[in-house]
């Protein structure tokens, strides 16, 4: 492990002011998705995060709740933590501002830099922004509001402890110039400079008139300003003063990853701390751009937070974590729609790898009874997905290193598009029907070397679906411990036995659910606009399809075996039915015109090739047809008695 060397990346530690939003779920999900990377690639990882509990937003909070400042942070950081765990966070180490280790870190940098001469005793007189908790000179306030983010500032006079940040400016700049790594993007990099230039007053480090912070060691009447307190966090978690070793090994960090509006103290503050310590620099503070709601930034005052866990209990956390990933080009502001996550997960996950992943082990199933082919000769096809499954391992290694990450996930998709197109190509039911054995087993082996590596590629952004790959492939070994190293060709051992799996992405069907219930009648939620669109659907004058069009939807009859009520949905059925050999579950909107029981041992006509798709939460693999008006609905059936299975044409 060690011989890749370490990487010390960490999160921004967030305000227990409030419940945490998307937004915040994005910084934490990107980090965890570079850190899960680097342990692949070997590196002995330390991922850094925790809450930044002091100062006067937090006093107020309590305050204004009736409870003590402790108890008030106690109780959400442990939502913070709940949170991490159902999005996968794999951090080593959370440190609370309010620990002790913390607590003695901070005071002994105070003390450090005050024996330096760079901490020095005043009288502070100006404006402070306390949700940002931040300190401005009247000429950078914009229209009397605070220039971050656009609040009231109150006026505070103070004694107070001052830093000499002024001293480091030029040392600052230079550091800056010379390390273009240091700020990125380079936007942000551009901006920070142009700060310093305007000319860096010294800090107040401490304030009087409150309490809840780190006493000021030399002055008990003071306590620590709440960044100069948070920022030291970063070398709490790698040991400072504790475990110097540890310290050695992590420090510097190799990527302090934050957003855009809090680069100022990590790129200005945080330096000129280390500087004055005479500690190394960070190798990079990424300033990362915010997730929009829409156009509009989140506020609890808009009402348009987005809660991370809902939204992960709605969709899958993995469905979450890839729409946050992939959607937003990582630097610049993005922006969550539920449309716009609905159509990624659908296109992205359930069409292309969902598909390509429930293809590949149907027909691994169904022509070698599950067991992995080993491969024949290669055609170019072959050599052409197996060249590209190396070329997509190396380039998703250089867009992390780039801190690329929607790109990283491109590349992967890219080989995910490849190997259905090989599919299609390749054709494994001809080969099945002409015999031709041989060929069928290499493309069968292709198909399974290709998940298996991407599944490896897969792991560091969306963990579970990786896992939930690699059961289905049946590799017995420990994903977990695998490197980038597997992801050379060839890893798949013939002989290995896939199993049958859920799909891994359902299809979000918000239309199909309500097109489902139309079918029977409007639903409650939707009577008004409910028989209106039927009648437009009645009268409508669909285009014109070719016969190839038609030839898309593989009807067959099915025969109903059992039927059962949704439970919370009264048009929903419930129905476990047989096509030909096969068992499945649809979910219909007929409740109400037929009954459970009359049901049974009914044939009905289904749309076999429909994609599967969770209506109200359950699982349908189909479609029944039925002909209906406003008030009335017949289920569509046979004249004459088939064998389930039989073609509808
Ligand atoms: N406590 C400070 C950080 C101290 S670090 C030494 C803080 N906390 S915060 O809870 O307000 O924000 C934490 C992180 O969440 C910041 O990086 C911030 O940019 C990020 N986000 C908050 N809202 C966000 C979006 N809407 N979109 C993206 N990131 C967002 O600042």
């Amino acid at each position: 492990m060690g011989d890749k060397g370490k990487y010390y990346i960490t999160t921004p530690i967030y305000y227990p002011s409030d419940k945490l939003h998307i937004g915040h779920a994005y910084t934490s999900t990107i980090a965890d998705s570079i850190a899960r990377w680097h342990r692949f690639n070997g590196k002995d990882v330390l991922f850094l995060t925790g809450s930044d509990e002091h100062g006067q937003k937090i006093e107020r909070i309590a305050t204004s709740l009736g409870v003590e400042p402790k108890a008030y942070v106690d109780r959400i950081v442990g939502t913070f933590k709940t949170l991490w765990d159902k999005y996968d966070i794999s951090y080593d180490d959370f440190v609370r501002t309010t620990e002790d280790r913390h607590h003695k870190v901070v005071q002994e940098v105070f003390r450090r830099i005050y024996a330096k001469g760079d901490i020095y005793k005043d009288t502070y007189e100006g404006w402070y922004c306390t949700p940002c908790e931040a300190f401005w000179l009247e000429n950078k306030l914009v229209d009397g509001r605070c220039p971050d983010c656009g609040r009231p500032v109150e006026l505070v006079k103070e004694e107070s402890y001052f830093f000499r940040q002024s001293k480091y400016a030029d040392r600052l700049l230079q550091h800056i110039e010379n390390n273009p790594e240091f700020i990125r993007p380079e936007s942000r990099r551009n901006e920070m400079v142009n700060f310093i230039k305007s000319g860096l007053e010294d800090l107040c480090v401490s304030r009087t008139t409150f309490d809840w912070g780190i006493p000021v060691p030399i002055d008990e009447g003071h306590v620590i300003y709440v960044w100069f307190d948070a920022l030291t966090n970063y070398l709490t978690g790698a040991g400072f003063l504790d475990d110097d070793a540890a310290f050695d090994r992590y420090w510097p960090a190799d990527l302090h990853l934050v957003g855009k509006e809090i680069v100022r103290f990590h790129t200005i503050i945080w330096p000129i701390i280390l500087m004055a310590l005479d500690l190394p620099l960070p190798k990079t503070v990424f300033g990362h751009g915010w997730l929009l709601f829409g156009q509009d930034k989140m506020s609890k005052s808009k009402g348009n937070v987005v809660d991370p866990m809902e939204l992960a209990d709605e969709f899958g956390v993995d469905a979450v974590r890839y729409f946050l990933l992939r959607e937003i080009s990582f630097g610049q502001d993005g922006s969550f729609t539920r449309q716009a996550l609905i159509d990624r997960v659908n296109a992205d996950l359930a069409n292309d790898l969902g598909n390509l992943l429930h293809r590949s082990v149907a027909m691994i199933l169904r022509y070698r009874d599950g067991v992995i082919p080993e491969t024949g000769p290669l055609t170019k096809l072959e050599k052409e997905v197996q060249e590209l499954a190396g070329i997509t391992a190396r380039e998703v290694g250089r867009h992390i290193e780039a801190l690329e990450l929607n790109a990283a996930l491109s590349a992967i998709w890219r080989l995910v598009g490849r190997a259905n197109k090989y599919i299609d190509e390749a054709e494994p039911w001809s080969l099945n029907k002409a015999g031709n054995s041989q060929r069928l087993d290499t493309v069968l082996y292709h198909l399974g070397e290709i998940l298996r590596i991407l599944a490896l590629l897969i792991k560091s952004f969306l963990p579970t679906t990786g896992s939930k790959i690699w059961a289905q492939l049946g590799i017995g070994d420990d994903l977990e411990l695998t490197t980038f190293a597997d992801t050379r060709w060839g890893g798949l051992k013939p002989g290995t036995r896939v199993k049958k799996g859920d799909p891994i992405f359902p299809r979000i069907e918000i239309d199909a659910v309500n097109e489902v219930e139309d079918v029977a009648a409007p639903d409650n939620r939707q009577k008004a606009g409910g028989e209106e669109s039927m009648e437009k659907v009645a009268s409508s004058d669909k285009p014109l399809v070719s016969i190839d069009d038609f030839a898309k939807l593989d009807l067959r009859v099915a025969k109903i075996k059992a039927a059962e009520p949704v439970s919370g949905a009264d048009r929903l059925l419930k129905l476990q039915i047989e096509i030909g050999d096969e068992e499945r579950q649809i979910v219909a909107g007929i409740a109400q015109h037929y009954q459970p029981d009359e049901l049974v041992g009914k044939q009905i006509v289904v749309v076999a090739n429909l994609k599967p798709a969770k209506v109200r939460g359950v699982v349908s693999e189909g479609m029944l047809l039925a002909a209906s008006t406003a008030d009335n609905l017949s289920l569509v059936t046979i004249e004459k008695d088939l064998p389930s299975g039989a073609r509808v044409k």
